[in-house]
Parts: C-alpha cells; sequence; structure tokens
C-alpha cells in the first residue's frame, strides 16, 4: 500500500487555501501561510529522514515506526534489512561449523598462499607436520619443512602426485601429502597419516619373501637331484632310489607349507566359522595319543582331564590349533622330557587347554612376536623338525575367531607352558547324557 498522494494533497490543500486568501484581496497573509505550511512540512521531512539516518547509524535497530509513507518506507527498510541479517548470521553459522569440521579432521589441513604461506592449519596439522598456529601463520610452508624432496614436490606443482614422506615431528609415523587448488590461487595441503597401511604393506613384502624363500630351499634340492639323474643317463636304478626319501621329505615340506597357508587364508576369508558343540575331553585324549605316536616313547606323556566341559565352537579348526600346541611340546622338547596335556575349568566359567612341556624353554624376548607368520626362535633347528613357522599364527587367528587367547608361559632350560583360555560364553560346564547313558 503506498501512500504517495498524501502529502501532494497536503501541498495541494495549502495551496488551495493561499490562492483563497490571495483572490480575497489578502495576498500577503495568503503566501505567508503557504511559506510557513511549507516550512514546516520540509521539518517534518527532515525530522523523518534524520531518525532514519540515526537508526542505521545505530548498532542494535530497535524497532522504527512512523506514519504514512515514512512509516511504509522504515517498516520495508527494517524488513530488508532484518532479512540480510539472518543470511549473515546463517553463513557465519555455516562457515563456523565447516571450519569446525575442518578443525577436528583426523587429517592435516593446512591453507597456502599464492606463495606457500600458511593462512590456516588444522589441529592435525599441528601434530603431524609440527606446525604451530601461533607460531607460523604468514610463515613460508618451505622455511618450515625443509625436507627436499617436499620443497621439490610443491614447487614442481603437478597436483596429482602423492608424496609419502615420514612425519617431521613423529619419525615413526608415515604421512601421505596430498595438494589440493583452491581459489584464489590459494592451495589446501592435506597431509594423512597412513602409518598402519605401510606397515600392512610392509608385512605383505615380508611374508611374500618368506614364502618365496621357504619354498626355494626344498625346491632346489628336488630340483638338483633331477638334474643330476639327468646327466647320468647309464645308472642304475637303485643310484636314484636311494635319493628317494629325500626328494619325498622336500616335497612333503612344500606340501605342509602350501596347506599351512591355504588354511591361514581360509581363516582370513571366512569371517566366521560354523559353530557346534566339541566335546573336549575326547579331542584331549586323540592328541595326547597322537603326541605319543609322534614322540616314539622319547617322552613321559600325560593326559589330565579336570572337567567333562564341552565348547561351543568349531571341531577342525579347535583340532588344528591345539594340535600344533602338542606337536611344538614334542618337537622342542629332548628326549626323556615330560609332557602334560591338561583340560580344566575356572571359577569363573572359563575354561582352558594347556600343554606343558620341560623342553628347552624360549626367551621372553621372542614371546611377542612367537605367533607372527613365519617366526622361529632358531630357524635352523624348527626346519629340520620339519616346521614352517606357522603353528602359532593359525593357533592365534582360530583362538581368536573363538573369543579365547594364547597364553605362554616360558622358562630357558626348564620348559614352557602353552595355554588356550576360553571364555565362559563358550563353554557347556557339564554334558547333559540321557539317563542311560549316565
Ligand atoms: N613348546 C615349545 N618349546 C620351545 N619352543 C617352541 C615351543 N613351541 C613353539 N616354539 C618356538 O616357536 C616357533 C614357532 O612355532 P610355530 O608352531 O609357529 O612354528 P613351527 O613349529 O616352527 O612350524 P609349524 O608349526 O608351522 O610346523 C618354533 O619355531 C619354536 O622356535
Ligand atoms: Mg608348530
Amino acid at each position: 500500500m503506498s501512500f504517495w498522494w498524501r502529502p501532494l494533497l497536503f501541498v495541494l490543500a495549502l495551496g488551495l487555501l493561499a490562492l483563497i486568501l490571495t483572490t480575497g484581496g489578502n495576498a500577503g497573509n495568503g503566501w505567508m501561510l503557504f511559506a510557513a505550511g511549507l516550512l514546516i512540512y520540509l521539518i517534518y521531512q527532515l525530522r523523518q529522514l534524520s531518525r532514519l539516518s540515526a537508526w542505521l547509524a545505530s548498532a542494535e535497530r530497535p524497532p522504527l515506526s512512523g506514519d504514512g509513507l515514512w512509516g511504509d518506507a522504515f517498516y520495508r527498510l527494517e524488513k530488508l534489512l532484518r532479512a540480510r541479517q539472518g543470511a549473515q548470521q546463517k553463513t557465519a553459522a555455516d562457515l563456523e561449523q565447516m571450519l569446525e569440521a575442518t578443525r577436528s579432521l583426523p587429517d592435516g589441513v593446512v591453507i597456502l598462499d599464492q606463495d606457500n604461506r600458511i593462512v590456516w592449519l588444522n589441529a592435525a596439522a599441528e601434530r603431524l607436520l609440527g606446525l604451530s598456529p601461533k607460531r607460523d601463520l604468514g610463515q613460508f610452508v618451505l622455511y618450515l619443512l625443509r625436507n627436499s624432496r617436499f620443497v621439490e614436490w610443491l614447487m614442481s606443482e603437478d597436483l596429482a602426485r602423492t608424496l609419502t614422506l615420514d612425519s617431521p615431528s613423529a619419525r615413526e609415523h608415515t604421512l601421505s601429502l596430498q595438494i589440493v587448488p583452491l581459489p584464489r590461487l590459494q592451495k589446501m595441503l592435506v597431509a594423512r597419516d597412513i602409518t598402519e597401511l605401510a606397515r600392512v604393506e610392509a608385512m605383505r613384502r615380508d611374508f611374500v619373501a618368506n614364502v618365496s624363500h621357504e619354498l626355494r630351499t626344498p625346491i632346489t634340492v628336488i630340483l638338483g637331484f633331477l638334474e643330476a639323474f639327468e646327466d647320468m643317463p647309464d645308472a642304475e636304478p637303485g643310484e636314484f632310489r636311494k635319493h628317494i626319501p629325500l626328494m619325498r621329505e622336500q616335497s612333503e615340506r612344500i606340501r605342509r607349507l602350501i596347506d599351512d597357508l591355504l588354511a591361514l587364508a581360509k581363516l582370513e576369508s571366512e569371517p566366521d566359522a560354523k559353530d557346534e558343540t566339541v566335546d573336549m575331553p575326547v579331542l584331549a585324549r586323540r592328541l595326547a595319543d597322537e603326541a605319543e605316536t609322534l614322540s616314539q616313547g622319547r617322552h613321559r606323556i600325560s593326559l589330565g582331564l579336570d572337567c567333562r566341559a564341552r565348547l561351543i565352537g568349531n571341531s577342525q579348526e579347535l583340532y588344528s590349533a591345539l594340535a600344533n600346541l602338542v606337536t611344538n611340546a614334542v618337537r622342542y622338547t629332548p628326549a626323556g622330557g615330560q609332557i602334560g596335556i591338561r583340560w580344566s575349568m575356572a571359577d569363573n566359567g572359563s575354561a582352558s587347554f594347556s600343554v606343558a612341556d620341560t623342553g628347552e624353554g624360549i626367551e621372553a624376548l621372542h614371546l611377542p612376536r612367537l605367533t607372527e607368520r613365519f617366526y622361529r626362535v632358531d630357524r635352523g633347528r624348527s626346519r629340520a623338525s620339519g616346521g614352517t613357522g606357522l603353528g602359532l599364527a593359525i593357533v592365534k587367528h582360530v583362538l581368536q575367531r573363538h573369543q579365547a587367547r594364547l597364553k605362554i608361559d616360558s622358562t630357558v632350560g626348564k620348559g614352557s607352558t602353552f595355554t588356550a583360555q576360553f571364555p565362559p560364553e563358550r563353554v557347556i560346564p557339564e554334558p547333559t547324557m540321557p539317563a542311560e547313558e549316565a
């Protein structure tokens, strides 16, 4: 609604009144009245204008009222300003939220201007790159991160290339750096901590190198024999025959290695094993019998069944894991030693399968690494007894899948005890036998 005609009406009415007075012969008074009216009107307009100016200048801007055209203008102006203020506040809040998110990002973020001076950095950049928001803002990043590879990389302006670097502030951390272009020739330097990735990659390389090495040895022996046979076309069959046991032994070794690798791969690729009820006393007895066969009378083997508890788990996996503990005890205990296999339950409902031997024992420094693939205390000895060094890695995996843990106690020269501890949730305390069987 517009009120533009009201002031016009006022001026016209004033003019008409002055005209009437003038025609009435009172010309001086008529024009005086007209001039006075115009002056009052001008003062009113100036007052409204000054109110508006003061209102615009004030910070709080309290509600502004007025009538007529001014009231309308005040109302619209106020509405416009409030809307703009609201939009500004929202933009500022959005910006603050984005900055907050970037501040707490796990990746280090550094904003650089066109001369590579630091404009802004987040907390992770402080930690990973050793920069300080107090000290380093406005500094040239190349003066602060002086690594020659970093300098060469940043100057190359090849934005597609990432750089892998040791963290300047925490050497044991590996970083991957990347540049992202921003508007106004600024750029964002992103530093990601890839320590874990680098560790896994190193493990993979080690693993491949270990497997290749383990396979190469027996294959070299077999190839050696085959080449020798080729060079003696006239040799007697008996000449060949006497080498067959060694060739066979080496072939067995390759097969065992491949079986173990496949077992590990299967454990890793299948997230969950099929659970069943495993009769642990029966399994323990079977393992004790197998230990007797392997030992061939060289050790005194005892079996202690302290409880009849059964386990919820995968019998095939549990068998292969626990058999490795028993085989190790026989393998690494000199003739005349003792081996005790025990299945028992604790008061809290957990159950343990343990294998104790009076063997050579293991130095404490080796214990944390024993379950690593291919880790052997005495490589030569383990290999001579047919070990591949994968047994305890398989044990660890299988136990993890059963929420169980492996405990190793060992004293050099006295012997070792390997214990698999199963949580109460996996243990069925006493088998419920049918009445007639009981
Ligand atoms: N009871 C034990 N007494 C002494 N040392 C042991 C015992 N059990 C394991 N070890 C040491 O731990 C190493 C790793 O054992 P692990 O079962 O993983 O491999 P392995 O027996 O050499 O080969 P695999 O089990 O694959 O045939 C062994 O090489 C041995 O040095
Ligand atoms: Mg073993």
